[in-house]
């Protein structure tokens, strides 16, 4: 049916939003404090909460997400129809309906699905001697990610006025455009993945009719955004392999089921103004003073993660330990500070990886700290502020995931650097098709390949190290999220509405 068509079965249009954002996370969480009261807080959800808050202020916008933990449910069912802009809550750029969706349903289809399998199936994360098993348990799960998306879906076509743009996000929400398209067939709908996506070979891991299902769920959209064009070229190899959809690989669009979808690659960068002018913060210099005097006047190698299965922090904690033993010269000079904050604990995965990063930092310690040196130093808690304070003053930045969709944290360090610092980067990291020409590019499974990396990146002359860091500097810039979100915005405007 075309845009426009309506049948007797969809729902009537109410609504008056004409842009909603619709994304798992969103950009307030709420806690309970001591004295009962809720709090919310605004920020934090890394590159898609940042991204997707650039919306333009002229927009009539709504940013659907939903409800991650009991507070944020309080908060939702206290507000009206959970919109916490209505309650007086404080939403940033855009007003919030949060969806109060049933805590089982939600857990097994955030936890159980999505960052048990659509995550590590885009990511190439399992061992598969052991794992994946889908058995009836996955179907539980899956059924509960069925429902999960259909709420999301219920509530904007409840939302959007007509004709409204949807822009909705990542691998919780492939089912969505289907399912809001079988409901407002007037809608222009983007999905986009802030993932890599899998190879065709890797993909057919899910049972067959699941991947259909993802496959289908996504192509219900006028336009599907990824991050770089390898994870678009991935997804097209998907739909060919998986589907029989005929794909145009230089048009970048699939024909199926009687539709057109039109395929886009939409890089996401820094605002590097507004970036620079929260590491010039206060807090971020009292972090600094606390730093310099930590790190004394020795070099500093930096990696600031999620502790993510897919960052790969174990390995990197093992490269340098090889360019301890390997160039024992360092040893005593150099210092490597490793951020690694809480994610995912839900997860026994996470928990069992963040207990094995603890321990390669731990052996680390025991076989080169003294007296008068830290070799490493593993913080695991939350601190933007000294994440911040680490980015201005690093030597060498690693960066080196077995698979990103992007990583911004590349893109980040260069951007507020004081004196240019090296980056040390993954050919996994969606960031290396931006990056590749200043960066020292490795392979993350290469253990002395990136301790190679790391001694390059310190016997770098600070000349060169400040020419490669402003040229990391001005390919992170180049497309800020407000560009990001635009190009989406505009390929939806652009749409043939027959
Ligand atoms: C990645 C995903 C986002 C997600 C973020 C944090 O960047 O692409 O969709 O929000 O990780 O993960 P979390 O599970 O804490 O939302």
């Amino acid at each position: 049916m075309a845009r426009g068509d309506h049948a007797d079965d969809v729902s009537p249009v109410t609504g008056e939003t004409e842009v909603i954002l619709a994304s798992n996370r969103g950009p307030v969480t709420f806690r309970i404090d001591d004295d009962g009261a809720l709090r919310g807080r605004l920020g934090g959800g890394g590159g898609l909460v940042s991204a997707l808050s650039a919306v333009p202020a002229q927009a009539n916008a709504l940013w659907v997400c939903a409800a991650l933990s009991e507070a944020d449910r309080l908060a939702a069912r206290s507000a009206p129809d959970g919109r916490l802009d209505l309650a007086g809550h404080s939403t940033g750029a855009v007003p919030i309906r949060m969806l109060d969706i049933e805590p089982v349903t939600f857990l097994r289809a955030y936890n159980g699905i999505a960052n048990s399998v659509l995550w590590f199936v885009h990511h190439m994360l399992y061992d598969t001697a052991g794992i994946p098993i889908f058995d009836g348990r996955f179907r539980r799960e899956w059924s509960s990610y069925v429902d999960y998306n259909a709420s999301f879906a219920e509530a904007v076509a409840e939302e959007a006025g007509p004709n409204a743009r949807v822009i909705v996000q990542d691998y919780h929400l492939s089912l969505a455009p289907q399912l809001i398209r079988e409901r407002r067939p007037d809608l222009a709908i983007a999905h986009f993945s802030h993932t890599p996506w899998a190879p065709p070979d890797y993909f057919r891991v899910l049972p067959d009719d699941v991947a259909v299902a993802v496959l289908e769920g996504l192509l219900a959209a006028d336009h599907v955004g990824f991050l770089t064009a390898r994870w678009a070229q991935a997804f097209l190899a998907c739909c060919e392999t998986v589907l029989g959809a005929k794909v145009d690989l230089a048009q970048g669009t699939v024909e199926y089921a009687g539709r057109r979808t039109e395929l886009g690659v939409h890089p996401l960068g820094i605002d590097s103004d507004a970036f620079r002018a929260r590491a010039d913060q206060p807090d971020v210099h009292a972090r600094m003073a606390a730093l310099r005097t930590q790190v004394g006047g020795r070099r500093l190698i930096l990696r600031v993660d999620r502790t993510e299965l897919s960052k790969n922090i174990v390995r990197g904690l093992l490269a340098y330990r090889d360019l301890l033993r390997r160039h024992p010269e360092w040893q005593g000079r150099v210092m490597h500070l490793a951020f690694a904050y809480p994610s995912r604990h839900d997860l026994p995965e996470y928990r069992e990886y963040t207990a094995s990063v603890q321990r390669v930092a731990k052996e680390i310690v025991d076989e080169f700290g003294s007296p008068d040196w830290d070799p490493l130093i593993l913080a695991v808690d939350d601190d933007i502020a000294r994440s911040l304070a680490a980015y201005r003053m690093a030597d060498v930045v690693v960066v080196n995931p077995v698979r990103d969709g992007m990583n911004l944290v590349a893109k980040e360090v260069p951007v507020v650097s004081d004196h240019g610092c090296a980056l040390v980067l993954s050919r996994e990291a969606g960031a290396v098709a931006e990056l590749a020409d200043a960066a020292l590019v490795i392979n993350p499974f290469d253990i002395e390949g990136t301790a190679d990396a790391l001694h390059t990146a310190l016997v770098m002359t600070d000349e060169e190290r400040r020419k490669r860091s402003n040229r990391l500097a001005s390919a992170a810039s180049a497309h800020p999220p407000s560009m990001w979100l635009a190009e989406q915005l505009e390929a939806l405007a652009d749409l043939p509405n027959d």
